[in-house]
């Protein structure tokens, strides 16, 4: 029979390790479709057998999806010797598939607000991809008032010192004029800081509020996270 060894199945899903789940299943902790099943080899099909661990059904998840929202001082990157990374936030018992997680682009350490975590690979290249533009929107508090002639430099793309000047970027400004929200359809190095530095300003505040359709969760305090309901991953994925 093709399909999952139980044992793969179970500490894929869970925390354990393949020796402990061996040990769950000799036990006689686990039933497959209702009946105990003690040999750690039985082939599962993931999706159509009822897996259960002491009782409790465990499913099959192959893709995680969560909303973070990332703090000032936390490094996006899964492991760094000095900073709090993003997985240092991420409960173990929250998820299905810790080990695969990887970030859906970065945000500098100083820069608040909405990334996206998953192991769907193939989401986040659609999503990165140059060709792809996807909006990313931002909140900004600068140092000095902004001012219609900026608005036009973000307009008409400005030269950051790299190869190409940026793709054209919107600029609203808010009503405390040091304020505003700027959209991007790409994302270089400091690629905003760097902006308003060859516009003779300085960004004292930054904070992602969106990626395509996906918005950061008013609700959500910096330093948490949750797992995007099906109407936000349906907006993400109509990205093409
Ligand atoms: N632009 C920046 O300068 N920093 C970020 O973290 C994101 C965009």
């Amino acid at each position: 029979m093709s399909g999952m060894r139980l044992d793969k199945y179970l500490s894929e899903m869970g925390n354990q390790s393949r020796t402990e789940i061996k040990q769950y299943i000799k036990k006689g902790r686990v039933t497959v479709n209702g009946q105990t099943q003690k040999q750690p080899e039985r082939k599962v099909a993931p999706g159509r057998d009822a897996v259960c661990l002491d009782g409790k059904e465990v499913l099959f998840v192959k893709n995680e999806y969560f909303m973070f929202h990332k703090p000032a001082g936390c490094v996006s990157a899964t492991k760094d010797a000095v900073h709090k990374t993003v997985l240092d936030y991420i409960d173990e018992a929250d998820c299905h598939r810790k080990k695969e997680l990887f970030l859906v682009g970065r945000l500098d350490r100083d820069t608040e607000g909405l990334l996206l975590l998953t192991n769907d690979g193939e989401l986040a290249h659609r999503l990165l991809s140059p060709k792809n533009h996807v909006e990313k929107q931002y909140f900004v508090r600068l140092k000095n008032p902004l001012n219609e002639e900026e608005k036009e430099r973000f307009s008409a793309g400005i030269d950051i010192g790299d190869e190409k000047p940026t793709r054209p970027a919107e600029l609203e400004i808010l009503k405390e004029e040091n304020e505003a929200y700027v959209t991007l359809t790409e994302g270089r190095f400091h690629q905003i800081k760097r902006m308003f530095e060859s516009c003779g300003n300085e960004v004292l505040y930054l904070k992602r509020i969106r990626m395509g359709g996906l918005w950061l969760d008013e609700n959500l305090p910096a330093g948490q996270y949750r797992p995007l309901s099906a109407a936000e991953l349906e907006l993400l994925k109509a990205i093409n």
